[in-house]
């Protein structure tokens, strides 16, 4: 019984450990964690996943598009796959998307068109 109690209490602990290196991930590990998977190894989109292509997207329109998503939250219906992600991603992995940066990250590391 008290075993368990503090099992769970080192359990908690981690956890908050966790979350707080989670918020300090740089967005390539951002992007290889938590978008890869629907948008591509190097941003050219995965149809299975009905993931669009960021690599033809100029800068703005991805700062554009990611702060909408985080504006609006869940009442962005527009985007509602990555709505989800996000509010997923923010609120209970406590991992933080900078439009900007991230926006600048996906378009100098996937646009040919940056290069
Ligand atoms: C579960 C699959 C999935 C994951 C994971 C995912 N996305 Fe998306 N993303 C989508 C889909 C689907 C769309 C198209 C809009 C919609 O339906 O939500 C989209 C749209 C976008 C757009 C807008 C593109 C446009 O056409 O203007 C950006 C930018 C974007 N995602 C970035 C990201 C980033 C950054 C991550 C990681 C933090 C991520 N996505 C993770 C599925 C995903």
């Amino acid at each position: 019984m008290q075993l368990k109690k503090i099992a769970g209490v080192l359990a908690g602990m981690s956890l908050l450990a966790v979350g707080a290196s989670a918020a300090e991930l740089s967005n390539a590990q951002i992007y290889s964690k938590y978008c890869k998977k629907c948008h591509g190894a190097n941003g050219e989109g995965n149809p299975a996943k009905k993931g669009p292509a960021l690599n033809d997207k100029d800068i703005n329109e991805l700062f554009d598009a990611l702060m909408n998503l985080k504006e609006k939250g869940f009442e962005a219906s527009k985007h509602e796959a990555m709505t989800h992600n996000m509010e997923v991603l923010e609120r209970k992995k406590g991992i933080h998307v900078d439009p900007q940066s991230m926006a600048k990250y996906l378009f100098y590391s996937f646009n040919p068109e940056a290069k």
